[in-house]
């Protein structure tokens, strides 16, 4: 069956609108010339997606809604499309991160559900942006709640022959494993900063594995063992530690022994782009504090001290590795 007999053949992107140093808007420039310069210069999208800077314009009639934005900007997000989407439609998630709110922890899938009412999928993978981009190939998980078809649906949409999706039936352990691994390339970032070598970077790795899944499992006991080994869990892990912009910055932040703060390496290093794993290493220190599970999980809760200057950079390895007992 060919895509166009299933999906509409336009795709609306809704784009936060910029002035760019030129004087022209970044909505404009996207469709005027097919490509994002600021955010992924070099790369033609296709001349259906079109940019709109009106978010409910850009919504209007859509049964199929693409969530992609930095994690801290969608509750706003959520705020202003209340009311505004069809009653019909689906959501899937490709955010890495999550709310913390006064009643608990809230994935942004959840967040999408809660606040407008509508079923929400995720997909998160090894999916570092530039290199799909230029069709590398690469794996992406699907995760859904109840319903396989929709997950089809999904599925089918996203894949290509350098892309291969696959769905699990575990929401909220993809979800966490794209979200916590985010905290895990901060802690390996500091280990390549310090120089510390291959072994100390698989050290912090693994150790971070073992936390994503203990982390998921007290928060969500129906979180399978199984979706660690998908593209979402160990894989999404492993390129993150070795090429992500959270690595990357936590890489400077040692090399500079913690004297300049991610605010400034983010936009110094980033132009714009956003991190997650700063914000996302707080959020879980705030939910580990509160349930008083701090002793369980050192690795999450050194980077998130390290992160705010309580500790040295060093300290990834001296406090990472005693072993907590989780059964
Ligand atoms: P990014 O980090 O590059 O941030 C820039 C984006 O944020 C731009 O699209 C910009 O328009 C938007 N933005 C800036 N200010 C905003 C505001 N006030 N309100 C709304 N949007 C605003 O974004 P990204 O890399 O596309 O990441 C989005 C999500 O996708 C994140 O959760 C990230 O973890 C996830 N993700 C990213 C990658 C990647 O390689 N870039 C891969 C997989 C998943
Ligand atoms: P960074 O945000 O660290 O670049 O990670 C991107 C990602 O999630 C790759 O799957």
């Amino acid at each position: 069956m060919s895509y166009h007999c299933v999906y509409a053949d336009e795709v609306r992107m809704w784009v936060f609108e910029e002035v760019l140093p030129t004087g022209e808007k970044l909505s404009e420039v996207i469709n005027k010339t097919n490509e994002n310069i600021k955010y992924l210069p070099g790369i033609k999208l296709g001349k259906n997606v079109v940019a709109d800077p009106d978010l409910e314009n850009a919504v209007r009639d859509a049964n199929m809604l693409v969530f992609v934005t930095p994690h801290q900007f969608m509750e706003g997000i959520c705020r202003r499309l209340v009311g505004k989407i069809r009653d019909d439609a689906e959501a899937i998630s490709l955010i890495k991160g999550m709310e913390v709110k006064k009643e608990g922890p809230c994935m942004i899938s959840a967040l999408i559900s809660e606040q407008l009412g509508i079923n929400s999928c995720v997909l998160m993978g090894a999916n570092i942006a530039n290199e799909i981009a230029v069709e590398k190939f690469s794996e992406a998980t699907v995760g859904y709640r109840k319903d396989k078809e929709i997950a089809e649906k999904w599925v089918q949409l996203f894949n290509t022959s350098y892309f291969m999706v696959s769905a699990v039936q575990d929401v909220e352990g993809v979800e966490l494993c794209g979200t916590l691994k985010n905290v895990v390339a901060i802690g390996a970032g500091f280990v390549d900063g310090l120089e510390m070598g291959n072994n100390t970077k698989a050290a912090i790795m693994r150790i971070g594995l073992r936390e994503m899944k203990a982390f998921s499992k007290l928060l969500f006991p129906s979180v399978k063992d199984s979706t660690f080994f998908e593209s979402c869990g160990v894989a999404d892990l492993i390129t993150t530690c070795l090429g992500g912009r959270n690595r990357k910055c936590a890489e400077a932040f040692a090399r500079n022994g913690g004297k300049r703060s991610f605010d400034e390496l983010e936009a110094e290093m980033l132009q714009g782009q956003k991190l997650q794993g700063v914000s996302t290493a707080k959020e879980v220190y705030e939910v580990l504090n509160h349930r008083g599970w701090l002793e369980l999980f050192p690795l999450f809760s050194t980077v998130h001290k390290i992160c705010i200057g309580q500790l040295p950079p060093s300290a990834i390895v001296e406090y990472s590795e005693h072993k907590p007992n989780y059964s």
